[in-house]
Formats: C-alpha cells, structure tokens, sequence
C-alpha cells in the first residue's frame, strides 16, 4: 500500500470483474477512486467493500450509465463537487452481449445489440473523456485509459463484430485524443486484454472449449485473471508511464503478438 494521495480515479464498469480489481489496484497506489456502473444495486456492494477497506474518504461511488451524455455530465459534476479534481480515467464500462449464449454472426445480430454495444463501449468512452478534459486541463496533467481487447487488435474466432468493431474504434479514438490532449500534459493509452476469466467471459454457453483453444493457442498456456491486468493500469496512470501516448499495451499472455 502505497501513501495515500489527493490524486482522484475514476474507474468506470468497476461494480465488478475487471474494472472491480483495477479499482483496487488503484486505492492501492494511493487514489481516492470514483466508482461507477449503471446500476446501483450492483455499484453499491462493491462501493461499501472498498470503502471498508481503504476508508469511507477514499471511495466515492456514482451510479451512471456511460452511453447516456446527461448521465455521464451529471457524473463528472458530482465527482468536481465531490473531490474537485480527476487525475486518471479509466474508461472500462463494457459488454459483449450474446444470442442465447452463442455468439451471434453479423447475419443474426440484433440491430438493437449492435447500437448498444456501440453506445456503451465506444461512444460511452467518447462521453467520459468529453467530461473529463474540462477537469484534466486546468491541472496541466491527466491520465486517460481506455480498455480495448484483442478483440480489438486480430481475429479472434471468439468476439463477434460488434463487439470487435467497438474495441477497434476505441484504438482509433484514443490515437485522435492522443494527439489533441498532448500539449495539455494528458496522455492516453489503450489496454488491450486476452481471455481474462470473469463474468462477461463465462456469459459465452461455449466458455469451455473457447479457454481450452486460448490455452492451447497462447504461448503462457492459460487465460488470464483479472490480476492479470491491473498491473498494466497501475503502470500507465504512474509517472513511470510520462512518455507514453496513444499507445496499445497488449495483455494476452501473448495470443496477440504484432
Ligand atoms: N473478460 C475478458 O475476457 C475481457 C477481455 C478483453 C477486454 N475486456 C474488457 O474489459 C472490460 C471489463 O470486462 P469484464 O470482463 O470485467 O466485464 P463484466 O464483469 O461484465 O463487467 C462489466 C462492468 O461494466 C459495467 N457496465 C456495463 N454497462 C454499463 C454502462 N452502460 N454504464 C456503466 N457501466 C456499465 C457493469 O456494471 P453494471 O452492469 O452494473 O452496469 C460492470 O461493472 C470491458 O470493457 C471488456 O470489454 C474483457
């Protein structure tokens, strides 16, 4: 456990699985953490967890759906209310909806899943750093994460084309803010997960063999856990990380090798 700092993340989609451990992850490295999911019966025993653990003035949980702009605007107004500051963002919220289990061809997807995996994964990420740059610039510094997938990177076999169009559009999304934000002292960087064992994983009825072809395909022969992970979050949001911009840092246990 690192000093606790004034330093302010916010992790969204972090009621659970990954985004739940990057939260963590973060009150270990000494944040006050902002946690976030779009419901509140899920949000609040992960908020009363943390709070538990590293203290009731360290954890600030607001519910919020990310593909929603009033909810996202209402959620930063209530963070500079709050804590009156953002130093890093970690834009995690994220689904991969199925049919019947089955991960559905473009042939069988249902409009509806594509705009909503659209809206919560890529133009959710869009909102949350619209909101965030406000609070970012004036501080000369800031650190914005944005999970992708290897989804996002390669064809897979497993994502289908919604979910991979989403994780996509995030890499060339994140380059163009890159790019915009430099000269403000904010860097943005992309993390790009393999097969990470968590709830959105095991949604998929063919969970089994799909690990067993990621073992044997994987060069560390296993899938990931979401410790796996957080190692990569906690790395680009330190100083460690101060030249690095628009960059795609791959988690795969090497499945994805560029
Ligand atoms: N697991 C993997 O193998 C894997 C691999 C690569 C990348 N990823 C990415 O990593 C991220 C986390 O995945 P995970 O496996 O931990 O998924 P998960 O267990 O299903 O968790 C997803 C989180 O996002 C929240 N969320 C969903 N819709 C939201 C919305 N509209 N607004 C705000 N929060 C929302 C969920 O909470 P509520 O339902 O309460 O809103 C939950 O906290 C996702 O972006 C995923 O695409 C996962």
């Amino acid at each position: 456990m690192k000093t606790p700092s004034d330093k302010v993340a916010l992790i969204t989609g972090s009621s659970r699985g990954i985004g739940l451990a990057i939260a963590k992850r973060l009150c270990q490295d000494g944040y006050r953490v902002v946690l976030n999911s779009s419901k509140e019966v899920s949000l609040s025993p992960a908020t009363q967890e943390l709070a538990q653990q590293f203290g009731e003035d360290r954890i600030f949980g607001v519910t919020s759906d990310v593909s929603d702009e009033q909810s996202v605007r209402v959620m930063f107004e209530r963070i500079q209310s709050h804590w009156g500051r953002l130093d890093v963002l970690m834009n995690n919220a994220g689904i991969s909806p199925r049919l019947n289990g089955e991960k559905p061809t473009v042939e069988t997807t249902p409009a509806e899943h594509w705009l909503q995996t659209i809206a919560i994964n890529l133009t959710g990420t869009f909102y949350t750093c619209k909101y965030a740059l406000p609070l970012m610039k004036p501080q000369g510094w800031g650190r914005i994460i944005n999970m992708s997938s290897q989804a996002g990177r390669m064809f897979t076999g497993f994502a289908s084309a919604h979910y991979s169009a989403s994780k996509a559009g995030i890499i060339g999304f994140s380059r163009v803010l890159a790019g915009e934000v430099g000269e403000f002292g904010i860097t943005v960087n992309c993390i790009s997960p393999g097969k990470i064992q968590t709830s959105m994983a095991a949604s998929y009825a063919k969970a089994k063999e799909v690990e067993d072809v990621y073992r044997a395909k994987t060069p560390l022969q296993r899938v990931g856990d979401v410790e796996d992970v957080v190692g990569a979050v906690s790395f680009l949001a330190s100083a460690d990380a101060n030249f690095m911009t628009g960059s795609v840092l791959d988690v795969t246990g090497g499945f994805y090798m560029p």
